[in-house]
């Protein structure tokens, strides 16, 4: 310690105060103090009637502190809020297959690419509030199918389940009750909209296999009618009659023409959805179907932006349209956006990709927290994973030396496209009667180079491309990770815990910490004030379930086979991604 920063709570004699300084001095001297008796006395008294009123003062002002702490706090609901009592507007986000180490992925990505400061981070950083536990209700490692119903009904259930119980039974969805209670509704996705986690927001069946009858129940030919006011999402081919290009549903049903008759305004291209205006000229109900399945990763998807929108213009759509079409009314809306192929880049192993499918979310987060600091109407957003893909790991080891302690993110900015439109393209080359007179050695090397950015392809990478074409799409992906010194530990799912975060940390406390999945559907219910909804709907859907003759609606109950074949999104030669 310096001299002259004694701590504060030495003792030095005072000059002010005499009478103190003298017995202080007795104390340290060891010798009595000389002085008047009577003078002495006097002025004891007058210490202790100082003291007692100023411990009275004190006390007094800690009184009333207490209590207009509690007066106002009773008062303001900023500081003792439950649920919000008068209109309000709820945004669900899903990053399906995000875990943790995707965001370290990400911003490390950022950071490098933009050049940005070590501390530099992303919208979701910012709004992050505990953690989620996964597992379904027959595994530990969950599908988005349970995964979603946990969020659309608050309930546990089997992997490849869409919005159903463990004994098949269907659940009512936060949606359809909200629907019920005279909320506006959206789905928002970058899949297929009749994938697992839109479908459990509005529809009912056994296995997420079945899209066709998903699909059916989204535009309202379900049991409870139409619950959806606006779609905008990939998905086209399960609404289109197998007779026509371009569908690949099972029966000749045009669903298309269906959806005109319950009154829907459809819109199926890029240029129909600048014609909305980013929102400000929608006619509810809306459905915008922008691919025949997925559209495609974001870092494909950018370099035909003149062809699908992105995720962020698809939120700022749907949240104008949702907000200008309750302007009028006493309830709001509830809108679920989904970065829907996180997951995907997850599977297929593709660090380039996902780190794009993350900046696209983060960016439609960003949108939906800007939208909400401007609106009148109270509102919230929270946002979560359904599950881990990939088993991700920002570092990897390559060989048996002690690893560095590095990953590149460079390496990962060379990339232009993501492996699945690499390996499509090979797939291509291979199927076209050309490719036989081309040297496929040297074909291949350009291809890396084009769309990956590696210029020091190996000659045993490029034989186990020619030797093995079926394995390609993981070929890709490896010479990729290995270069960016990326892990992945599997091409499916991880039991790891997801993140919660949310727009307001008050608003949302009851979500702070460790939490089982089902608790982020229950907050979703009691946020928007639906919990006795939730329960006619699901009493409305069985009712219904027993008088529905010959084939039901929810299908019948499949085998383990048929649920463990569901669940995958691996490409092959023969099918593509699906
Ligand atoms: C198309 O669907 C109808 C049933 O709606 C079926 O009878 C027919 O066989 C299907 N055609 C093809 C080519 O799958
Ligand atoms: C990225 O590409 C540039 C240009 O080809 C090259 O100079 C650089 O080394 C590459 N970076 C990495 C990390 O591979
Ligand atoms: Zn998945």
């Amino acid at each position: 310690m310096a001299r002259g920063e004694e701590p504060m709570l030495t003792r030095r004699p005072s000059s002010h105060n005499d009478e103190r300084a003298t017995e202080e001095d007795a104390l340290l001297t060891g010798q009595r103090p000389h002085r008047q008796p009577s003078a002495s006395r006097w002025a004891r008294y007058r210490e202790i009637a100082l003291f007692t009123w100023g411990l009275v003062a004190t006390a007094a002002i800690i009184v009333l502190a207490v209590v207009y702490q509690h007066q106002t706090s009773e008062a303001n609901p900023e500081t003792h809020r439950e649920r919000p009592n008068g209109k309000r507007n709820l945004v669900f986000m899903v990053s399906d297959g995000m875990g943790p180490a995707s965001l370290a992925l990400t911003r490390g990505f950022r950071q490098h690419v933009n050049e940005l400061s070590w501390d530099d981070t992303l919208t979701l950083d910012k709004h992050f509030i505990g953690n989620s536990r996964t597992r379904s209700s027959n595994s530990l490692v969950t599908d988005s199918a349970a995964g979603a119903t946990a969020f659309s009904c608050g309930h546990k259930s089997y992997n490849g389940a869409i919005s159903v119980m463990p004994d098949h039974t269907p659940c009512g969805s936060v949606m359809e009750a909200a629907k019920r209670a005279g909320y506006t509704t959206g789905l928002v996705v970058t899949t297929r909209i009749t994938d697992a986690t839109p479908a459990c927001f509005a529809a009912h069946v056994r296995t997420r296999a079945m899209e066709d009858q998903i699909a059916d129940q989204l535009i309202g030919n379900g049991p409870l009618g139409r619950n959806v006011d606006l779609i905008l999402g990939g998905g086209r081919c399960h609404f289109l009659p197998n007779t026509t290009v371009g569908g690949c549903r099972a029966d000749g049903k045009d669903l298309i023409e269906k959806a005109d008759e319950h009154g829907w305004n459809y819109i199926a291209s890029r240029e129909d959805f600048d014609g909305l205006d980013l929102g400000s000229s929608v006619k509810l109900p809306l459905l915008g179907l922008f691919a025949p399945t997925d559209i495609p990763f974001e870092i494909d998807r950018r370099h035909v932006n003149d062809q699908y929108p992105s995720l962020e213009e698809m939120a700022k759509t749907a949240l104008r349209a949702l907000s200008d079409a309750t302007k009028d009314s006493d309830q709001g809306f509830f809108l679920m956006i989904e970065g829907s192929r996180i997951d995907h880049a997850g599977h297929n192993n593709d660090p380039a990709a996902q780190v794009h499918e993350v900046l696209a979310y983060d960016r439609a987060m960003q949108a939906v927290i800007d939208f909400l600091e401007d609106d009148d109407t109270e509102g919230l957003m929270v946002a979560t994973s359904d599950h881990e893909t990939g088993g991700l790991a920002t570092a990897r080891q390559l060989n048996v030396n002690y690893p560095e302690y590095l990953w590149y993110p460079g390496v990962l900015a060379n990339a232009t496209h993501s492996t699945e439109h690499t390996a499509r393209l090979y797939f291509s080359h291979l199927s076209s009667p050309k490719h036989s007179g081309v040297d496929l050695r040297k074909y291949l090397t350009t291809l890396i180079d084009d769309n990956l950015g590696i210029k020091d392809v190996t000659r045993e990478e490029i034989d186990h491309l020619i030797e093995h074409p079926v394995l390609s799409p993981w070929t890709i992906a490896d010479i990729i990770s290995k270069r960016s010194q990326t892990g992945w530990s599997t091409h499916g799912h991880t039991a790891v815990d997801v993140n919660i975060y949310s727009s307001d940390r008050h608003a949302s406390k009851k979500l702070h910490g460790n939490h089982e999945n089902t608790e982020v559907g229950e907050f979703l219910r009691w946020y928007l004030d639906v919990e006795g909804e939730v329960e006619e709907v699901t009493k409305e859907l069985k009712d219904k379930l027993e008088i529905s003759s010959g084939e039901s609606w929810l299908g019948s109950i499949p085998s383990q086979e048929e649920l463990a074949k569901v669940s995958s999104h691996l490409m092959s030669p023969q099918r593509g991604f699906d």
